[in-house]
């Protein structure tokens, strides 16, 4: 188990299942959210939800022990000194709401130890602009989480030039301990999102726009993507999975030793 402590703000879809990945793979983490039912509701999911321990348990994801062993890492809090007190590594997952994430940096600056690592879970706001509103940008950067997080492999790592290469290493370093696949990338904070996004809308924008001019069905659409290029599923499938969450059966075969969570 690494000494290293997680603080995870935002106990909501997103934050609950990050905190759930960073207790599973050996981190301390505490979670802080606004209110009790939130926090009841985070639980919730992250013992009981459709990717939450129990569920790993009885596909034979992870050990029982295992299971029991991530939710003595992980506590639950609406107190926001609390969770930051000798917090190394915070994660924010609150909404896609610059002010409203920009007042929280600001927050985390002031209270966090001066020594942590301040990464957003932003699934696009440039994150220069959070890293404006601290005294410490060297220590800042975007991990940009996919959903459901304790599945999906990729971890998009976002970087201004202002980031350190000594913050970078470090959440490559945990993003690799929990069995994830670190991309470094950089932003462009003129243009919504970072690459995963860009990409896929750029795609699915395409797609609809295939179909809107009466060339191809949806299904047709998806057809030639599959069979002409091998992608896993087509964009229409891919949006109706995202709702569905398929997500859980394209996990790779590509977790580090010993990892608890198995792949496959
Ligand atoms: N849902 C996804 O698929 C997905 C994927 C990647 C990134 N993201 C990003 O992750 C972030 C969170 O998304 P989500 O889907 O978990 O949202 P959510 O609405 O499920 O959760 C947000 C949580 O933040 C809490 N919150 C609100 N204000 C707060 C504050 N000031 N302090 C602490 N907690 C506060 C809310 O009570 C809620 O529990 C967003 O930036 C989103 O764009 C989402």
């Amino acid at each position: 188990m690494s000494d290293m402590r997680i603080a995870v703000i935002g106990a909501g879809v997103m934050g609950s299942g990050i905190a759930q990945t960073t207790a599973t793979y050996g981190y301390r983490t505490h979670c802080y959210d606004l209110s009790e039912d939130q926090i009841r509701a985070a639980r919730e999911l992250v013992v009981n939800g459709r990717y939450g321990l129990d569920r790993a348990v009885e596909r034979n994801k992870i050990s029982p022990e295992w299971a029991r062993a991530a939710q003595e890492r992980l506590s639950f809090g609406t107190d926001l000194a609390e969770a930051l007190d000798s917090a190394d590594l915070v994660i924010e997952a609150i909404p896609e709401d610059l002010g409203l994430k920009t007042r929280m940096f600001r927050r985390l600056d002031e209270m966090a130890p001066p020594e942590a690592i301040l990464t957003s879970n932003t699934s696009g706001h440039p994150i220069c602009a959070l890293a404006g509103a601290t005294t410490r940008p060297e220590k800042v950067m975007g991990w940009h989480w996919s959903s459901p997080p304790p599945v999906m492999p990729l971890a998009e790592l976002v970087v201004t030039p202002q980031t350190s290469q000594a913050t970078v290493d470090a959440v490559v370093q945990v993003a690799t301990a929990c069995g994830k696949n670190p991309v470094v990338v950089k932003e462009n904070p003129f243009v919504w999102g970072f690459v995963g996004n860009r990409l896929l809308t750029a795609m699915v924008r395409e797609a609809q726009r295939v179909v809107d001019e009466g060339l191809a069905s949806k299904e047709q659409v998806d057809q030639i993507v599959v069979d002409g290029y091998r992608w896993p599923v087509g964009p229409f499938a891919m949006m109706e999975g995202a709702s569905s969450g398929w997500g859980e059966k394209r996990s790779p075969s590509t977790a580090p030793e010993g990892a608890p969570w198995k792949r496959g």
